[in-house]
């Protein structure tokens, strides 16, 4: 394999036994494939945990060789509207899958992103097409698909990696481009990735541009995090009423790593629960996190919000 390559492609599973995680829809979607027996799939989940590997792994299995004869990607973001779909879909279909399955594959990444009128025209479409393409749909909230769709699936529900499914995909890829990675930094990439592949894998490839042996302020540096100890600090610091003290590591952090305002917010709302001080107190700061995000959001001032939320932490640990 080229040593330039993606390391979300090169190390993108392609047989059902090296996917990790996902377990028991591996176990399942396998069932099917053994049969040649694929219903429509919706595949939903958070992103990089596997939905459009798991696609091609299907397609590779029924298929073999001969896999992208029989198998149309379409992403409904791109594709601007269902008509192009629908066409393409029509093109596609109209002839015969090649070998023994007796149908084609159809995936359409992003499904969420099609609007209604645009869903209700799939739904047509899938029906049409149904003898001669399965469809599998991948999304990342279900909720958004319509109901009449998922009732045509099986649904398949993909979870963040865990820890110890994480720390295995390290340690793949540690051993394959002879890095070394400090168990500190292994604890880093866990943090930072939160079961997201794609994000791990990305954030390691910048890592090991930089050197072959990584520690834990290589990943917080490139992964728009700070040390999860000094936001503790800074929360620390309103628990016990220093609220200057609070302000200057903030600004120290932010300016010393590049980190946006709302990088930290959601950082300090993650920290905010674990922090030192009484249950109720922990639910007000993580409330005022949410208030000062979807401010930032809507374009306020980043230092403003942020101090003023420091502010708050400090007022409700005085109460
Ligand atoms: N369960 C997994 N086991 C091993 N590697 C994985 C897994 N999930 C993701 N990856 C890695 O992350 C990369 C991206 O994953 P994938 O394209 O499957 O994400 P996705 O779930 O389709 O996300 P999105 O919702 O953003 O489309 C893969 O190429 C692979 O390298
Ligand atoms: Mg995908």
């Amino acid at each position: 394999m080229d040593s330039s390559a993606i390391w979300t492609e090169k190390y993108r599973p392609q047989r059902f036994s090296e996917v990790k995680g996902q377990k028991e829809i591996v176990n399942r979607i396998q069932a099917l494939v053994k049969k040649n027996n694929l219903p429509h799939l919706l595949l939903a989940g958070p992103p990089g945990v596997g939905k459009t590997t798991l696609a091609l792994v299907i397609v590779k299995e029924l298929y073999g060789e001969n896999w992208r004869d029989n198998f149309l990607e379409l992403n409904a973001s791109d594709e601007r509207g269902i008509d192009v779909i629908r066409q393409k879909v029509k093109d596609f279909a109209r002839t015969k899958a090649l070998g023994d399955v007796p149908f084609k594959i159809i995936y359409l990444d992003e499904s969420d992103a099609l609007t209604r009128e645009a869903q209700q025209a799939l739904r047509r479409t899938m029906e049409n097409y149904t003898t001669t393409c399965r469809f599998i749909l991948s999304c990342n909230y279900s909720s958004k698909i319509l109901e009449p769709i998922q009732s045509r699936c099986t649904v398949f529900r993909f979870k963040p990696l865990s820890k110890e499914e994480i720390q295995e995909i390290i340690g793949i890829i540690a051993k394959n481009e002879s890095l070394t990675i400090d168990s500190e930094a292994k604890e880093a990439l866990y943090y930072v990735s939160a079961g997201d592949v794609r994000k791990l894998e990305n954030i390691m490839q910048s890592a090991a541009a930089i050197t072959t042996n990584i520690t834990k302020k290589h990943i917080f540096d490139i992964s728009s995090f700070a040390e999860p100890l000094e936001i503790r600090e800074i929360i620390q610091r309103c628990i016990d009423h220093d609220f200057p003290g609070a302000k200057k590591k903030l600004v120290d952090i932010m300016i010393n790593q590049g980190l946006s305002g709302l990088d930290v917010v959601r950082q300090l709302q993650k920290e905010a629960w674990n922090s030192n001080t009484k249950d109720l107190s922990k639910l007000e700061m993580v409330k005022e996190c949410g208030e000062a995000e979807f401010r930032m959001i809507e374009g306020s001032d980043e230092f403003i919000q942020l101090e003023s939320l420091l502010a708050k932490f400090v007022l409700i640990n005085k109460e």
